[in-house]
């Protein structure tokens, strides 16, 4: 398992240093479990030295090469970094909290990273800062009633919440003593702007909505950008983890794993997982690479985009998901995209392929819930093994699988060791759920006899209960 964030040492990072004016410092998102995965490419496409961390890496990287980082197939989310504190001295004073929060919008290096951020959206305007002032109020009007309504408010929260006033929640305490700016935002030149505020941690006495209002209002008041929070083209992202805060501005309006496929279907993969599956599969050119239940095809496509010199099939086995994956492949030749990747209607368990053909299997298995059932999958893992064996290539022959089910998988694998090594096994995060990605080395044994005589023992028993 990979770092926390917070393990990250400004001091370790020159992009992060506002007299160097070539070189920024960018944090990427990826899917947790393909952090070192992520890592490689950009060491390999970028040529930079990232570090790793828990869901994310991060490397410095001149100015003028970020517009390649873009084009990065690992990752989710890209921000160029423009402030990190280590030890944010946050009080269980809600107010001082707000205060402190407010007033860090003057610290970050806008100036760069507004820089990047024109340099991405080709963005010209030469004013951006033309209303830049110093932050003059304290804070800016907190509205409880409205924020901690989204949340979930954690024990500190709810301990300090403020005192109820007739129906109404009241301001905070000292409202006479501090000067709280009110409502209205300045009204300047310069991006429309949203700031979103991601929270870790049970030291904080206010909700995650109360920072990024604080955060915002300061940032409008110093530079009079306006807050936009539906027709933005600037996202500010602030991120507390305890009392580790950094804020970073979104390169990506829309996370990069939406692309290739326009026909989803009940379980289509993100297209960045199908890039870090493939890429653990380490296919070279010539090899034939199989996904022997492709649904929408969404594997074999990254594969055929990214990987170019070797050649993709997809199958499936039911006909909505083969026609979903004609579509998907014909419409990227459409946009005269070169792609060796075709689709094909079968069952896995009974391949329509002659002996030893694939190099490469990569497949997202059916998991329970969504697709299939838990009693369903351990048949089906267990038999698909058994066949996937049959056509992939002894000693070299390779398969990346991925599902949830990871008992079913297990005792599977366990069954079919004679045939299929497994020789790394990674938790990755999707949306919340694990999900295991196994990656397994063909044995040189071309047909296991006790497996081969199970399966027709199988095979004769369900002839038996459906003849009954
Ligand atoms: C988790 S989905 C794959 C989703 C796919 N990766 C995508 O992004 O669209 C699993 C697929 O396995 C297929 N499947 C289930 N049993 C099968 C079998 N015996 N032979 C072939 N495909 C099968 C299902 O129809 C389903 O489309």
């Amino acid at each position: 398992m990979q770092p926390s964030i917070t393990s990250l040492k400004k001091e370790q990072y020159k992009g992060l240093l506002s007299d160097n004016n070539t070189v920024c410092t960018l944090e990427l998102t990826v899917t947790t479990g393909f952090e070192e995965v992520a890592c490689q490419e950009c060491r390999e496409k970028l040529e930079v030295e990232p570090s790793c961390h828990l869901g994310r890496i991060v490397f410095d990287i001149e100015i003028d090469k970020v517009p390649e980082a873009l084009k990065l197939r690992s990752v989710e989310n890209i921000y160029v970094i423009v402030l990190v504190e280590e030890n944010f001295p946050f009080s269980s004073e809600r107010e001082d909290c707000f205060e402190k929060m407010y007033k860090l919008a003057g610290t970050p290096d806008w100036k760069k990273g507004i820089k990047v951020w024109q340099l991405v959206f080709g963005v010209e305007d030469s004013d951006i800062f033309e209303g830049e002032e110093e932050l003059e109020g304290s804070y800016c009007t907190p509205k409880p009633e409205i924020d901690l309504k989204k949340m979930k408010k954690e024990k500190c929260i709810i301990a300090n919440l403020p005192q109820k006033n007739g129906n109404t929640v009241s301001t905070e305490k000292s409202t006479n003593t501090k000067k709280i700016i009110s409502e209205t935002q300045r009204v300047g030149k310069g991006p429309k702007f949203r700031v979103t505020c991601e929270r870790v941690g049970s030291i904080h006495v206010f909700g995650s909505s109360e920072a990024a209002r604080q955060f915002g209002g300061g940032i409008n008041e110093k530079f009079g950008w306006p807050v936009d929070l539906k027709h933005h083209t600037l996202e500010v992202d602030l991120n507390i983890v305890e009392n580790f805060v950094y804020v970073g501005l979104r390169l990506t309006m829309e996370p990069l794993f939406k692309r290739n496929v326009t026909q989803f279907g009940p379980t289509t993969l993100k297209s960045t997982i199908c890039y870090n599956m493939v890429k653990l599969a380490k296919p070279q050119p010539g090899d034939i690479v199989i996904d022997p239940m492709c649904g929408g095809c969404s594997l074999p496509i990254e594969g055929a985009l990214t990987h170019t010199q070797c050649f993709y099939l997809g199958g499936d086995i039911v006909e909505v998901a083969t026609s979903r994956s004609r579509m998907n492949i014909d419409n990227l030749v459409e946009k005269e995209k070169s792609l060796s990747a075709d689709t094909i209607r079968w069952d896995t368990t009974a391949l329509p392929l002659r002996d030893q053909v694939a190099d490469v299997i990569i497949c997202d298995l059916p998991f329970g819930k969504r697709m299939g059932s838990k009693i369903d999958n351990r048949v089906l893992y267990f038999k698909s093994l058994v066949e996937l064996a049959r056509v992939t290539r002894l000693n070299t022959g390779r398969a990346v699988l991925l599902t949830y089910d990871k008992k079913s998988i297990s005792k599977s694998l366990f069954r079919v060791s004679s045939l299929w090594k497994n020789f790394s096994t990674r938790n990755i995060n999707i949306g919340g759920l694990i999900a295991g990605v196994y990656l397994l080395q063909r044995t040189g044994l071309f047909s296991d006899s006790k497996l081969t005589e199970e399966l027709k023992l199988k095979g004769k028993k369900r002839k038996l209960s459906t003849d009954e």
